[in-house]
């Protein structure tokens, strides 16, 4: 979980694959092949408290089974057929491995097509709900469905299994898939044409948590209380006596990593917190409050606001802007750890899937749609060694430890707050007065989400500056002013996003308050853009 300093170079990145090795005896192993949905998997296999990593297939081989002994195996879906001679192929270790096996619809043709069945494109693809036939018994549905049950699944495939291989039979069938669901209950190998793991098939995370725990033995401990132990006792491991940075944001994944940290080493822990003024209304005083008041964590809070004003005076471009903060934010940074001198370690709140490399269906690099700026850029510079230890973890999970450590609520449920804060909420250059102008109207606008109940309902919401002054009348007089947009999304990862479906009502009377309160604005719009093909901030 923690990357030593043998696992990384001094100033270079770890190798996420080993970076990620513990010590769980009791673990599954998700094999990769590019599904969309393969997190999924994952999910509902911790939700079962069995911990489980995924790996893609090409990194999968009998080197790895040896050393990791994982309990079971998962193989996921993925946009490849196994028709094709170059599609992705399963290491045979993993079949000749002795530990049960669960093929999800690219996974289940796999199984048949390397065990000795046979797959083939089909006229009949599938898409969406589907009903399932259950015609036979097996180990894997016991205590879930019965032979003659009719359950809901969502299917999502082309190709279709034909001929199973020896000592498989058929337990299910679809309209679209005669082999639905295949077993072979002595070898402990089954196949599933369907997703369990999404939330479309009602009892796939009962079928899930049937095959970890249950078919697999495993003893379904792995809950944070155990995790928060562990990974202390990791911790105190890797650094010893030496001492530790952490950048702090006030975002949820730095704030739990800090506190863990500190409950490992105390104050070995130097937390630093560069206010760029670029903060939301209240935010550095949270910060400040919440780990130095209550937690005692040693917090250098360095105002730097002037400096980066400073720097963006004039400059309109966005990409210019993310830079100048990001390289600024180093400078500070830098300054004030030379300053606490003896540090080794940098601290960061990495999170599962920044570690994870997904099979891309496409390949390639993707284009950079906007330079992200967050103290991921530090390391490189700073040649200090990582402690990321939240790596295994997904953001719902960190929330939930940051609770089991006693954060607050309002911290651990604190909507994503980009790096560049509010530079990029004002769209062109920035001024302290458009700053102040923007901080009053996104503290009503979330006030009014808080006190409707909607917070928890939505991924991020924030208000928008934008550079434009319109005319309006207020009282009898004229005003010529700037434009507030709201913003307001749903989304599971920040990278599709749909627009929040406000009431009108509640939209007008936040408009209604921001115009009435909020010198220097005189007219609100809410966007209604989803991402693609917008992005969630402006800039
Ligand atoms: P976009 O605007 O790219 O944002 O759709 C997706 C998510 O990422 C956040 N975001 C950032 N987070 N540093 C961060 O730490 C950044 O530079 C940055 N830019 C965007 C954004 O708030 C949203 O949650």
């Amino acid at each position: 979980m923690i990357d030593t300093a043998k696992d990384v170079e001094p100033g270079g990145r770890p190798d996420p694959h080993t970076a990620t090795e513990s010590l769980h005896s009791d673990w599954v192993l998700i094999v990769d092949f590019g599904s969309q949905v393969t997190q999924l998997i994952a999910r509902r296999v911790r939700e079962a408290g069995v911990y489980c990593e995924i790996q893609p297939y090409h990194r999968v081989n009998e080197r790895l089974l040896r050393q990791r002994r994982p309990k079971a195996i998962i193989l996921s879906g993925g946009p490849a057929s196994t028709v094709e001679r170059t599609s992705p192929k399963a290491d045979s270790a993993i079949f000749n491995h002795g530990v049960p096996i669960l093929g999800i619809c690219y996974g289940q043709q796999l199984v048949c097509a390397q065990l000795g069945g046979a797959v083939e494109a089909s006229s009949h693809q599938e898409f969406g709900r589907a009903t399932l036939h259950v015609v036979d018994e097996c180990h894997l549905f016991d205590g879930v469905w019965r032979q003659g049950d009719a359950p809901q699944v969502w299917m999502s495939h082309g190709d279709r299994v034909t001929a199973l291989p020896d000592g498989f039979h058929v337990v299910a069938t679809s309209s679209g898939a005669p082999h639905a669901a295949i077993a072979n209950d002595d070898r402990r190998i089954f196949g599933l044409q369907f997703h369990p793991e999404v939330v479309h098939t009602p009892d796939g995370a009962a079928l899930i948590a049937r095959f970890v725990r249950d078919i697999a033995g495993c003893a379904g401990d792995w809950t944070m209380g155990a995790f928060r132990r562990s990974a202390i006792e990791d911790i105190r491991a890797t650094i010893g006596s030496g001492r530790v940075v952490c950048g702090l944001s006030g975002g949820v994944d730095s704030s739990v990593a800090a506190v863990l940290i500190h409950e490992a080493i105390r104050d070995q822990l130097t937390c630093i917190f560069v206010d760029h003024g670029l903060l939301r209304h209240g935010e550095a005083d949270e910060v400040v409050r919440v780990f130095r008041d209550r937690y005692q964590i040693p917090l250098i809070h360095r105002d730097a606001s002037k400096l980066f004003l400073d720097k963006l005076t004039g400059v309109n471009d966005p990409e210019e802007k993310r830079k100048i903060i990001g390289r600024t934010f180093i400078d500070v940074f830098e300054e004030e750890a030379d300053h606490i001198g003896g540090v080794s370690f940098l601290a960061q709140g990495t999170l599962y899937p920044d570690v994870i490399e997904s099979v891309s269906a496409l390949g390639g690099p993707s284009v950079t749609i906007k330079s992200h700026h967050n103290v991921g850029g530090l390391p490189e510079r700073m040649r200090l060694a990582l402690l990321e230890p939240l790596r295994e973890l997904f953001k719902d999970e960190v929330r939930v430890l940051g609770r089991e450590l006693g954060l607050p609520d309002t911290l651990v449920q604190r909507h994503p707050f980009p790096g560049p804060g509010l530079a990029i909420r004002i769209p062109g250059e920035i001024s302290a007065e458009k700053l102040d102008i923007l901080r009053q109207a996104d503290r009503i606008y979330l006030e009014e989400i808080r006190s409707a109940g909607l917070y928890d309902k939505i991924w991020q919401a924030f208000a928008v500056l934008l550079p434009v002054r319109t005319v309006g009348v207020m009282g009898d007089a004229r005003t010529y002013e700037y434009v507030c947009a709201l913003r307001a999304v749903t989304s599971t990862d920040g990278m599709t996003a749909d627009s929040y479906p406000f009431d009108h009502a509640f939209v007008s009377a936040v408009a209604g308050r921001i115009v009435n309160e909020v010198r220097g604005i005189n007219r609100v719009v809410y966007d209604v853009t989803s991402k693609p093909p917008g992005t969630i901030e402006w800039e």
